[in-house]
């Protein structure tokens, strides 16, 4: 099945069907969009922790539809030489038009994380957001994160926990009994081995988390999320059910999440 795919090591599937245009990312992004509690907001979150100053090179790692560069257009410090890249195409395409529409100047590569085309020491601050479990090779990804940073310079690496979702994906199970995919994620990459692996590379590595939950009252959203995963037509169906009759019997249907990132010197 696509999602146990995710997280070992299928390039192709990655690319060209789960993450081969921005749809499916889409449908994650509007869910936590909309019925997260923590006012503050993931991508205000994550775009402070950059701390960005003006004239820096950046580069995003993984950059997907590029929401945290479209969210904060007007607060990209003058000079800012931003790179986004991906090593999907059709991807880095939807990232190129919400940029474009958002005022949002930058440059975009079609570019793999273990092997990224940067000289040695030419990026001030880089960011690789729920990314790095999707990456065979963490080792060789992290290292060239490392490689292109400046002396000084900083990497913001973002992830989730073991508890993220915790209920989506019990619910998952419980229609599609093989599904593996947050497992295999946060063990691959997560905010409890994170620190570990980034170690190997970076002299410090802080870890920052968010606190969060979802209070989720539209059944059609939750089951947008849910067909983004690419489960069997006939599972989704019995999901779509239970969801609708949950939130109509109780008006909510509320869903742990477990989200943070490392700031690695
Ligand atoms: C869950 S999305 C996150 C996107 C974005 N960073 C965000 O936080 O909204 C994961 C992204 O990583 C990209 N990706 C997966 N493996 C990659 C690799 N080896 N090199 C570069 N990008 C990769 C996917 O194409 C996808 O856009």
């Amino acid at each position: 099945m696509g999602q146990q795919r995710l997280i070992d090591g299928d390039p192709a599937y990655l690319r060209e069907v789960q993450y081969g245009d921005g749809e499916k990312l889409a449908a994650r992004i509007e869910l936590h969009e909309r019925f997260s509690r923590n006012p503050v907001g993931w991508h205000p979150f994550l775009f402070d922790l950059l701390g960005l100053a003006p004239g820096q090179t950046v580069l995003d790692v993984g950059c997907g539809k590029a929401t945290v560069w479209t969210k904060h257009a007007r607060a990209i410090p003058e000079g800012t030489k931003l790179w986004l890249t991906d090593f999907s195409e059709g991807m880095l395409d939807s990232a190129r038009d919400e940029a474009t529409m958002r005022g949002v100047v930058a440059q975009f590569r079609v570019m793999d994380a273990q092997q990224l085309s940067f000289p040695d020491q030419s990026v001030d601050v880089l960011l690789a957001a729920h990314m790095l479990y999707h990456v065979p090779d963490r080792d060789a990804a992290i290292a060239e994160f490392r490689r292109v940073l400046r002396p000084g310079g900083l990497a913001i690496v973002a992830t989730n926990g073991k508890q993220h979702l915790h209920e989506l994906f019990d619910l998952v199970r419980r229609f599609h009994p093989d599904f593996e995919l947050d497992a295999g994620a946060t063990e691959a990459f997560g905010l409890e081995n994170g620190a570990e692996q980034l170690s190997r590379a970076f002299d410090e590595v802080e870890r920052v988390d968010y606190e969060d939950g979802l209070d989720v009252t539209d059944a059609s959203a939750l089951v947008r999320y849910i067909e983004s995963m690419d489960l069997p037509a006939d599972a989704v169906a019995q999901m779509d059910d239970y969801v609708r009759q949950r939130i109509e019997q109780n008006g909510v249907f509320s869903i742990s999440k477990q989200a943070g990132v490392f700031r690695c010197k």
